[in-house]
């Protein structure tokens, strides 16, 4: 009898996920809202604005969550409201984080919180931002005041997001304030601080919550070299995914810096190991890359745009996947890197969580066979005894994508940001079933991506 249906564990945690400063709106005390007023940082210009509006109405997208049969969603904290200026810190802005956690439990949605998500208080960005060492010690307060006031509400606690992207978006690419551009030195100084801040949330948080879990999200790509028989771009792409996905890896469960995270610092890595309750994964798409002697600050990888990979047939690379390119230069759609990475993580055994995944996809075209190609593997990793306990799609609705803007638009619900009007994408109902049949089946893929049935469903 072929198989038909996927099912996933009972309890298995289905969600979504957004940060504060994409989705709250009016965040007007962080670095991000000053770098949204330079001209020429944001994609046509936009600004965050009012994003969706959670800061007065969370309420109506916790209803929608609940009409999509959500039982966990994971948010993040915006540390310039809670402590706006430097050791004061905001009742008002802490009650109002209370009142989303309670929204979220009444409705039976287990909250993730994420205590950093790319924005820093404008305090902290005008004394050097996670370049400064002293970075750390003000972290651990500030979470120290969170678990306190909040820590009835929440035990599963996200430090920080993607210290890796954050590090090179803001000092390498020069993408994200402070937009420094191939400050390799920095930006590895940059991820480590991030890291030992994780390091030091992690012991506040055992200290005060005795139940309290505590992870970070990490995101992974998938490095593969553009020229598959070629020496050099295999070196580069195998460095790559040393320094940007191992690295964090290595540090936090082994507490030893690789060699590129030791070069400028005396300081030990032997306080982070051990410091992962869970590991969060962000998986997104495939990256490829060569080498290039002359691209020194990306470790001589140079990074192929996906536009680019239609043409590269002329480099001998022939897609044998057949796998797609994804709007706006976003990446290749791979979701057999999502199943290599798993592998991966499943030999730390840690609990997993897919702490995000999700494609820019305005027309809703892609994203239906996206979201299931993309859990497949997953439940491939739950077969194997992985400890993978939930999946967090991003996102509930289309918000502010950083230095893309609105363009990118990511929701299972489209959201027109003027008017505020949100319309489910045929995604959404896919994952609506998906949820409350806790399952991948054949008849979902029959409805909303029939072209991949038999990659999903072989008979
Ligand atoms: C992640 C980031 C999110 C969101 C997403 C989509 O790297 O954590 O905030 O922007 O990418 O690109």
């Amino acid at each position: 009898m072929p198989v038909t249906t996927h099912f996933f564990p009972k309890g298995f945690k289905w969600g979504t996920a957004t940060s504060a400063h994409q989705v709250e709106g009016h965040n007007t005390n962080n670095q991000w809202a000053l770098w949204e007023q330079q001209d020429g940082r944001i994609v046509n210009g936009d600004v965050a604005g009012r994003a969706c509006d959670w800061w007065r109405n969370c309420e109506g997208d916790f209803d929608r969550m609940l009409e999509l049969g959500l039982n966990a969603h994971r948010l993040s904290l915006e540390w310039s409201r809670i402590e706006p200026t430097q050791g004061q810190f905001d009742s008002a802005a802490l009650d109002r984080y209370r009142a989303m956690l309670l929204g979220l439990r009444h409705r039976g949605i287990e909250p993730m919180v994420t205590l950093h998500h790319f924005t820093n208080p404008i305090w902290l960005a005008e004394q050097g931002g996670w370049e400064n060492e002293a970075v750390i010690a003000w972290f651990a307060r500030y979470v120290r005041v969170v678990v306190d006031t909040l820590g009835d509400l929440c035990d599963l606690w996200c430090t920080i997001n993607e210290p890796n992207v954050y590090a090179v978006l803001a000092y390498v690419a020069g993408a994200h304030p402070p937009g420094i551009q191939g400050a390799m030195p920095r930006s590895l100084a940059v991820l480590r601080h991030m890291l030992m801040a994780h390091a030091a949330a992690y012991q506040v948080l055992h200290e005060r919550q005795v139940l309290a879990r505590v992870g970070l999200a990490h995101h992974m790509r998938y490095f593969s070299p553009l020229r598959p028989n070629n020496p050099l771009d295999a070196l580069v792409a195998n460095f790559q995914d040393q320094v940007f996905n191992q690295s964090v890896i290595t540090a936090l469960t082994k507490g030893q810096w690789s060699l590129a995270l030791r070069q400028g610092t005396s300081q030990s890595a032997r306080g982070l190991r051990g410091t992962l309750d869970w590991i969060g994964l962000n998986y997104y798409t495939r990256q490829f890359t060569m080498f290039d002697i002359s691209s020194r600050a990306t470790l001589f990888g140079r990074v192929i745009e996906p536009a680019m990979l239609r043409e590269a047939e002329i480099f001998g690379y022939r897609n044998p996947l057949q796998t797609e390119i994804s709007d706006f230069n976003y990446g290749e759609i791979y979701p057999d890197g999502l199943w290599k990475l798993l592998q991966r993580l499943g030999r730390l055994e840690i609990p997993i969580y897919i702490a995000e995944n999700g494609l820019p996809d305005a027309d809703d075209d892609q994203r239906p066979a996206f979201l299931m190609q993309h859990l497949k593997p997953i439940w491939l990793g739950i077969q194997f005894c992985y400890d993978i306990m939930g999946y967090y799609h991003w996102s509930l609705t289309d918000n502010f994508e950083w230095s893309e803007g609105w363009r990118m638009k990511f929701g299972l619900y489209e959201l027109d940001p003027a008017t505020q009007q949100r319309i489910l994408r045929p995604s959404g109902r896919l994952f609506a079933d998906i949820v409350k049949s806790n399952s991948l089946n054949r008849a979902q893929a029959e409805k909303f991506a029939p072209h991949i049935l038999p990659r999903l469903f072989p008979v």
